[in-house]
C-alpha cells in the first residue's frame, strides 16, 4: 500500500516563539489518532514546535515540554488526546525500536509526534502528517507540512 501526499502547506517563522505559535495552529489539524513525523536537522526546531502543539491540547505548558533525548518518550495527557513525544535519534535498529512498544501507544486518542522517525520504513509508510523544518538562518525556519492519506 503506497502513501499518497494529499496537501502541502509552507510557513516561515522568525523566532522560536513564532514556531510555538505555529504549533498551536497546526494542532487544529491533528485530531487523534495521528502519526506525525517531525523532520529536520539537530536544532531545527522540532521540539520547539511540539511545545505549541502540546499547549494547544492543554496537555502541557510550553516550558514543561523538553526534549525526550534520553528518556526517548515523553507523555502529555490532555482532555482530548494523549501526546507521545518521541526522539529516535539514538535508536538505530528495528530491535531497539521494538523494545519501546510504540504500537501500544497508537491508541484511539493517541497522537505520536516522532523526531528522527524517518530512519524507520514503517513510519515512512504509516505517517499521517510529516512536518519538515529547514534552518534558513539563525532564527529563520521554513516549515513544510504535508498531509497524507493511505
Ligand atoms: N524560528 C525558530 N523556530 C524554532 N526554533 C528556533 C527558531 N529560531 C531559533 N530557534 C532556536 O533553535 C533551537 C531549536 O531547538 P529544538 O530543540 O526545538 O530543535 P530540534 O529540532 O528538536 O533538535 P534535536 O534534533 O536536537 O532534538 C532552539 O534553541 C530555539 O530557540
Ligand atoms: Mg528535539
Amino acid at each position: 500500500m503506497s502513501t499518497v501526499q494529499k496537501t502541502t502547506r509552507e510557513f516561515t517563522t522568525h523566532s522560536a516563539d513564532e514556531t510555538i505559535a505555529l504549533g498551536r495552529e497546526l494542532a487544529e489539524m491533528l485530531s487523534p489518532p495521528k502519526l506525525v513525523l517531525l523532520r529536520g536537522d539537530l536544532g531545527a526546531g522540532k521540539t520547539t514546535l511540539v511545545k505549541g502543539i502540546a499547549a494547544a491540547f492543554h496537555a502541557a505548558q510550553e516550558e514543561d515540554v523538553t526534549s525526550p533525548t534520553f528518556t526517548l518518550i515523553h507523555e502529555y495527557r490532555g482532555p482530548a488526546a494523549t501526546l507521545y513525544h518521541i526522539d529516535l535519534y539514538r535508536v538505530d535498529t528495528p530491535r531497539q525500536l521494538e523494545t519501546l512498544g510504540l504500537d501500544d501507544l497508537i491508541a484511539e486518542n493517541g497522537i505520536l509526534l516522532i523526531e528522527w522517525g524517518e530512519k524507520f520504513k514503517r513510519f515512512e509508510r504509516d505517517k499521517d502528517v510529516e512536518i519538515v523544518l529547514d534552518r534558513l538562518d539563525e532564527n529563520e525556519r521554513k516549515i513544510t507540512v504535508g498531509i497524507f492519506r493511505h
